[in-house]
């Protein structure tokens, strides 16, 4: 049974209360059902974390190909910032999905630029709750025509 890792970062715990004109009223708790359905509906595995930590985030990072084929992470505001989550990324031999709620390059000019993109296998940005499910059909998808 394939593994699958989703990692959801900072001030995303506080989803359906934070700007919901932006990112809607979709809890996490909410995305977290919609993913653990598709997940048991492929017969994969999934586990969800969720940290408001860069550290927390680089150690779930680095542990995760002894755990799991796939991550699929939304790095929130860590995306333009932290070259530590890039490099913890970089450093990993499983595929990563980069996920936003939002369409990071339709907003302010300091969201436009990820420093994940260029590490990640791809990047799902602008749907929605629906970004994470894209994101773990991708992950799965991946994991299944893998070479190797
Ligand atoms: C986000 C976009 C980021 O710019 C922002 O800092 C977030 C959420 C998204 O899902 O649209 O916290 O990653």
């Amino acid at each position: 049974m394939k593994r699958m890792l989703v990692i959801h970062g900072p001030n995303l715990g506080l989803l359906g209360k934070r700007q919901v004109d932006v990112y809607g009223k979709v809890t996490i708790s909410e995305i977290n059902k919609d993913l653990k359905a598709i997940a048991k509906s492929k017969g994969v595995a999934l586990e969800i974390r969720q940290s408001d930590h860069e550290g927390e985030i680089v150690e779930l990072i680095g542990a995760s190909p002894a755990k799991f084929d796939a991550v699929v992470i939304n790095p929130a505001a860590y995306t333009h910032t932290s070259v530590a989550i890039r490099d913890a990324i970089a450093a990993i031999d499983i595929p990563v999905v980069e996920v936003h709620l939002s369409n990071i390059y339709g907003r302010e000019d300091f969201r436009q630029k990820s420093l994940i993109a260029p590490v990640a296998k791809g990047q799902v940005s602008g749907f929605g709750a629906m970004s994470y499910i894209l994101g773990l059909e991708a992950a799965i998808y991946l994991t299944a025509h893998r070479q190797s």
